[in-house]
């Protein structure tokens, strides 16, 4: 089998493109190492799978890297890569979102065409369905994203769907809720609440920490998207989510528990885009892919204050 996984670098495309391997697929991974953040960290994401004999590294951007050579061969596509973050998605930079998140997505999409492409998944989000009338969120439910990131999203997610039906690109779109983890952009929430734990730095929440968010391990994110390649179903929507509601202010006594330290919090202003709650209904990826998520909070938790304290001390 062979692979493609975009946004190889970054910290979701890193851990897929390892487990793609354990199981055999031969993985061609692409990345721009766009300035989102530190390029070194994207670096540091790669470096175990560089030593990999069945792994390729192209350093490319999809709006001009020379697709038909990526695609040669592909059985799979999964496409990671993005303009993540909603706070930053305002202003001059949407213009980046269009870019790297609809255009990069069509540009792909159109690549595929007249190949023998297995499956396209990508990872779309949360963030689609925007500030929710009613909890938890299903794939039926009304899709009004808050932030221009949001509106991107959904753009991406509807030309694999339109791509699907005029082309037959057998595509499926993964709804993610919150990932966490080992390698976690540094713009995220545990990321920024560990990084002040160990900085001895207060703690800063964005509004009165009393938002609840469903926060899912990155290594159920991978298991949903094996599951996702491995269905016969194509051209739909599946929410993955971790199982569980969480009020941020209740986590941070977690994340203060793992952490062995506690610190002080300051409240800061909400951020324009930012939802208030979310919560997956994941019945339809249980029911049709048979998705389970496994890791609970602390102990995923816990693996991600190892990795961080390991690099960052
Ligand atoms: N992390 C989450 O909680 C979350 C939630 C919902 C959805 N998602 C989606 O999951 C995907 C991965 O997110 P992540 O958190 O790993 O982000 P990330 O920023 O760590 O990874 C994205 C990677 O894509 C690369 N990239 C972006 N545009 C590119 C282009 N045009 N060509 C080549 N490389 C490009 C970046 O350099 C980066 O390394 C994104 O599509 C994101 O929208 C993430």
């Amino acid at each position: 089998m062979r692979s493609l996984v975009t946004g190889v670098a970054g910290f979701i495309g890193s851990h897929l493109a390892e487990r793609l391997l354990q199981e055999n697929h031969h993985v061609v991974g692409v990345d721009c190492f766009t300035d989102y953040y530190a390029k070194s960290l994207k670096k540091a994401n790669v470096k175990r799978l560089l030593k990999e004999p069945d792994f390729s590294f192209v350093e490319e951007n999809l709006l001009t890297a020379r697709l038909p050579e990526l695609l040669k061969d592909c059985d799979y596509i999964f496409h990671q890569a993005a303009q993540a973050g909603v706070r930053s998605s305002w202003g001059a930079e949407f213009e980046i979102y269009t870019s790297l998140n609809v255009l990069a997505t069509q540009r792909l999409l159109e690549a595929c065409k007249g190949l023998n492409i297995r499956k396209f998944i990508y990872a779309s989000s949360s963030s689609v369905y925007g500030d929710a009338q009613e909890l938890p969120l299903r794939e039926e439910s009304i899709l009004k994203p808050v932030s221009p990131y949001g509106v991107t999203k959904l753009a991406a997610e509807q030309l694999c769907y339109s791509y699907w039906k005029n082309y037959q690109i057998p595509t499926s779109s993964l709804r993610y809720f919150t990932v966490y983890g080992p390698r976690q952009r540094p713009d995220m929430a545990f990321h920024r609440f560990m990084r002040a734990l160990l900085d001895g730095e207060p703690i800063e929440i964005y509004g009165d920490g009393k938002q609840t968010r469903d926060f899912t391990f990155v290594s159920d994110i991978v298991n949903g998207n094996l599951l996702a390649m491995q269905s016969a179903l194509v051209g739909g929507v599946f929410n993955l989510g971790g199982g569980s509601r969480v009020v941020l202010n209740d986590v941070l006594e977690t994340v203060q528990q793992v952490a062995g330290k506690g610190a002080k919090i300051v409240y800061r202003d909400v951020q324009r885009g930012d939802v208030m709650h979310t919560l997956a209904d994941t019945s339809k990826a249980m029911s049709e892919l048979a998705y389970r998520p496994q890791v609970d909070l602390s102990t995923g938790l816990k693996e991600q204050w190892e990795w961080l304290r390991e690099t960052f001390s």
